[in-house]
């Protein structure tokens, strides 16, 4: 099997991309926030391929040296081999986020494994959102590229 490559999302991965988004999330995006987030001049959407099916994408958006992490997520048989983590730091290596220097996210505090991923790359808890998902408050990670640069 050939090594999972990462490439730039592109509107025909949409159907493959919300697939896993509908398998991974509690609240998938519908396909018209995937096009709004798709052509927003400030997102950043990679996709993992492996022997050419998707098997994970991420989403950025990047406003002045800020980068928000708007979705990420791995197709179920192919967690915890350290795809989720590879995403993160391709997309913070992209040419588009040079001048990030604070990464953001919101995270359900009861999604243990996302929590987990987050932690490992020196992300920290910053605050909370309350009712930020309707059904539950989101904590807000915090990433400091200065202090915390990815390896
Ligand atoms: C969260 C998610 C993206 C992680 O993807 P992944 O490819 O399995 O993560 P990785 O293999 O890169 O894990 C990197 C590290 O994160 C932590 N981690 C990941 N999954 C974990 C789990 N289930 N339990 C505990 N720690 C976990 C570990 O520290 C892991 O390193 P290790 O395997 O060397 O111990 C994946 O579980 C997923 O798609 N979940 C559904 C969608 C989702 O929750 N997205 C995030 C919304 S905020």
């Amino acid at each position: 099997m050939k090594e999972p490559r990462i490439r730039a999302m592109r509107l025909s991965d949409l159907p493959a991309v919300m697939e896993i988004g509908g398998r991974s999330l509690p609240r998938p995006w519908s396909e018209v926030v995937w096009r709004e987030e798709f052509y927003s001049p400030f997102g950043l959407y990679l996709i993992l391929e492996e022997s050419s099916a998707l098997c994970g994408f991420i989403g950025l958006k990047l406003i002045s040296d800020e980068a928000h992490v708007m979705t990420i997520a791995v197709c179920p048989e192919r967690r915890r081999q350290g795809l989720a983590r590879t995403l993160i730091k391709a997309a913070l290596s992209e040419p588009a986020s040079a001048g990030a220097r604070h990464v953001y996210l919101e995270v359900r505090p009861s999604n243990l494994a996302a929590r987990a991923l987050y932690a490992s790359l020196g992300f920290v808890e910053t605050g909370v959102r309350p009712g930020y998902y309707g059904d539950e408050d989101a904590l807000l990670m915090t990433l400091d590229l200065r202090k915390n640069p990815l390896p």
